[in-house]
């Protein structure tokens, strides 16, 4: 079976089709024939090596991906399950070694796969649940009420536009950061205010809330530079591991998706989130598993709008 792997770390070229042996669905697993896998920035990083002190790997291949869809094709012993082999499915995938999303051979924890939105295909489907679940953790983590207010950075990304709209859903009021291009569309999620992106949007969220939002989650990964956007005792969601500057009584909890990635129940209601509107899944264009490497260069070049899909 293909999967798109890296043998030797590096730019978008060390991306290649490799021949990997079919494998079976063990206790409490699910296989999946992936139809179509979404190309993230932490693919990216895995891709060039950036974490291998962290997550060091055995023997390559590694294949990267934390975002599947397809068709499942065999269910383990005993999983007690919705599904039925030949429906369509979604996934998260927490990589390991050759244990990726970009597999078209891919077993994985039965608690990680849920049908796909009616009327979704599986490309449109596999931009979900990685960014989905990091949005739900986000917004669960910050805790904050009905009617209090989150400022969200990165929103016209993949994971700040589903923390808008799931914010939205909520009840939380929402200001939003956006370039001169993307003011409409993070108005179209459900942005209540949009600020100007970049090195000064903390003042940007203050003018329009002088006394700072209750909280904040951080797609751009700004890192120090958007805590004063924030009251004095606020909550921030960071997504690359930022824990703040002890100051100000700040909270500021760095999420990390793994430890939703068997919150099947979690990425279900994502599945009705979209089926019921609420969220909008937006893909920007496919390639053909062979060409991998393109999407790869196209999301490092940044301004990609929507997630780039790979196919099989
Ligand atoms: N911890 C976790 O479990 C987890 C899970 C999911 C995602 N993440 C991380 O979350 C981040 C966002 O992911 P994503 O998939 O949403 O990425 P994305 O789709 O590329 O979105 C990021 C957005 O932030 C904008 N941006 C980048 N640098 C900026 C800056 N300095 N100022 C203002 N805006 C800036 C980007 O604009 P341009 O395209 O114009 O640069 C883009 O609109 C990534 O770092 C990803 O690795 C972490």
């Amino acid at each position: 079976m293909r999967a798109v792997a890296v043998t030797e770390f590096g730019g978008p070229d060390a991306l290649h089709v490799v021949d990997l042996p079919e494998e079976h669905a063990g206790p409490g697993e699910v296989r999946v024939r992936v139809t179509a896998f979404a190309v993230s920035p932490t693919d990216t990083n895995l891709r060039s090596g950036f974490y291998v002190e962290r997550d060091p790997v055995g023997v390559p291949p590694y294949v990267p991906g934390m975002d599947a869809a397809g068709v499942l094709v065999e269910v383990g012993e005993g999983v007690e399950t919705d599904l039925a082999v030949g429906d369509h499915v979604m996934a998260v995938v927490v990589p390991g070694g050759a244990h990726g999303a970009y597999r078209e051979d891919l077993v994985l924890p039965a608690r990680s796969v849920v049908r796909v939105p009616a009327g979704v295909d599986d490309v449109a489907a596999s931009t979900l649940p990685m960014n989905g679940l990091t949005a739900r953790l986000v917004l669960d983590e910050l805790a904050l009420r009905p009617g209090q207010v989150l400022a969200v950075t990165g929103a016209a990304g993949a994971f700040g536009g589903y923390v808008v709209q799931l914010a939205k859903a909520d009840g939380l009021t929402v200001v939003a950061d956006a370039g001169p291009g993307d003011e409409e569309l993070v108005r179209s999620l459900g942005a209540d205010v949009v600020v100007p992106r970049g090195d000064e949007v903390a003042a940007a969220v203050r003018a329009a809330f002088p006394a700072g939002v209750d909280g904040l989650a951080d797609g751009s990964v700004q890192d120090g530079a958007v805590l004063a956007a924030v009251k004095d005792g606020g909550v921030v969601g960071t997504v690359r591991g930022y824990t703040g500057d002890g100051r100000r009584g700040l909270r500021v909890v760095p999420v990390m998706v793994r430890d939703y990635a068997e919150e099947r129940e979690k990425l279900d209601a994502l599945r009705v989130a979209v089926e019921e509107g609420v969220l909008t899944l937006r893909v920007a264009g496919t390639v053909p598993a062979e060409q991998a490497a393109e999407a790869h260069r196209r999301l490092e070049a940044g301004g990609v709008r929507g997630r780039l899909v790979v196919t099989f």
